[in-house]
């Protein structure tokens, strides 16, 4: 079975193999914690089996509302923030072409994304695009109340009902959401959007593989069943509580590394079309991790481009990072360097290989000045940039994140740290029902 390799060779040097493998007995009660429901949080974890559990019903009814919106629309928004947006992002632009923004005659609908972010600007520019669009909605949030995408949608609603007139708006909204609480539920029983539902034991940030993603992926044109057959390979391939599942590996060196000092972990790509899986990763492990003052910090960079900038940071800065590099073996297209008679920019000596294989040259080249310079290397090498192997990424990291939260003593599937800034920020908007909060604040300011 071909599917993604975690190599750990590198990482060692700060840490002994020996390090990692004395914490298989911790892997193995995270593992059996996760799989028996008896961990802190088990009521979040219906991620867990969720590959397995698709059934082809739903996969059949996603595809038929994505034709749905992808035959009567050129654009189509995904309104959503955090969970209820960044699985979407990363599997789109990972499979799009780069410039797919700039082809007019592309096929599929445009997938733009509104809701996660208060950008006034940015919203008064969607609706500026939009004015002249057939274009329909997907509206995900799991508790119908968050402020971003709920300012979002209010106002593209209006715009399309103004549009389009109120029926007809009506068939091209879809929304994603709690399958009875919360205000979007309300809203669409009343206007009779088609829905989907986010079941009650999948968190936000670990429901790209429910409609929360696959519905927007599957308009952009892509292959849901493939995606959903990559996660079940994964999830077949992470149950044992031994150093093979490639999760548990992962989990355990992390740790490990966490627990020698190296308090950063810096998701590294070498494909720019992976910039927004390293922001899917962040949140699914910043919001897992980042408890009881304990927690790796997730950052991310993209690489040839960043080694010009977070490049010296990284080779010559504190002593407290290590990387896990993202390594795409092929490339869908080939493009070779040509030779130049004049060559003055003294490229010849690449002229006649592909611009992988630079690139290919700058991650080993990288890899081995870093781990010179103290900074511990992991690598998760993956085929190609499709479907499947996304599908096996996105559960790999996800079931990694279950254990490394266990390994850490935390329970990885709540959040409460970022209810803290909503209580402030409803305070100060004055919202009914915040007037103590909101007297309290005015008085700090
Ligand atoms: O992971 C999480 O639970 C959060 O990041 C949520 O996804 C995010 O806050 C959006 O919430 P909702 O889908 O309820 O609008």
């Amino acid at each position: 079975m071909k599917h993604i390799e975690v190599n750990i060779k590198h990482a060692l040097g700060n840490i002994g193999r020996e390090q990692i493998e004395a914490l298989l007995p911790e892997v193995a009660d995270g593992l059996s914690k996760l799989h028996n429901g008896t961990g802190l949080g088990n009521d979040y974890i219906g991620w867990l089996d969720l590959p397995s559990r698709i059934d082809s019903g739903l996969l059949a009814d996603l595809k038929s509302s994505a034709e749905t919106l992808r035959a009567n629309c050129d654009t189509v928004v995904a309104i959503g923030i955090g969970g209820s947006y960044l699985g979407a992002k990363a599997v789109i632009e990972a499979l799009n072409n780069s410039f797919d923004a700039y082809i007019s005659s592309s096929e599929a609908p445009k997938v733009l994304f509104a809701g996660q972010n208060i950008g006034e600007d940015y919203l008064y520019e969607l609706q500026q695009y939009l004015a002249d669009k057939r274009f329909g909605i997907i509206v995900i949030s799991k508790s119908g109340t968050t402020t971003e995408p709920a300012i979002a949608f209010r106002l593209l609603k209006e715009q399309l009902e103004r549009q389009m007139g109120k029926a007809e708006a009506s068939k091209r909204i879809v929304a994603i959401t709690d399958a009875k609480r919360g205000a979007l539920r309300q809203l669409a029983t009343e206007e009779g959007y088609k829905t989907f539902v986010i079941e009650d034991s999948v968190g936000g940030r670990f429901s790209v593989l429910t409609p929360v993603g696959l519905l927007p992926i599957a308009v952009a044109g892509y292959d849901i069943e493939a995606l959903v057959n990559g996660a079940r390979e994964m999830q077949k391939a992470t149950l044992e509580p031994n150093l093979e599942n490639p999760s548990a590996l992962y989990a355990a060196t992390r740790n490990a590394l966490y627990r020698a000092g190296k308090k950063t972990e810096i998701l590294v790509n070498y494909n720019p079309k992976l910039h927004f899986f390293g922001e899917w990763w962040k949140q699914l492990y910043g919001e897992s991790e980042g408890k009881d003052h304990k927690g790796i910090f997730p950052a991310a960079v993209d690489n040839s481009t960043d080694l010009h900038s977070m490049g010296q940071w990284i080779q010559d800065g504190e002593r407290t990072i290590f990387e896990t590099v993202i390594s795409v073996d092929s490339t869908r297209h080939s493009v070779i360097i040509p030779a130049d008679d004049d060559n003055l920019d003294g490229l010849n000596y690449i002229a006649g290989k592909h611009v992988d294989q630079v690139n290919k040259m700058a991650e080993l080249g990288t890899r081995i000045a870093h781990v010179d310079g103290g900074v511990p290397n992991m690598r998760i090498t993956i085929p190609a940039l499709e479907e499947r192997y996304l599908g096996q990424l996105i559960y790999f990291f996800e079931k990694a994140c279950g254990i490394s939260g266990y390994l850490l003593g935390v329970n990885p599937f709540n959040q409460p740290g970022v209810e803290d800034y909503k209580r402030n920020m409803f305070a100060l908007l004055e919202k009914p029902g915040y007037e103590q909060d909101t007297e309290a604040i005015k008085a700090r300011i």
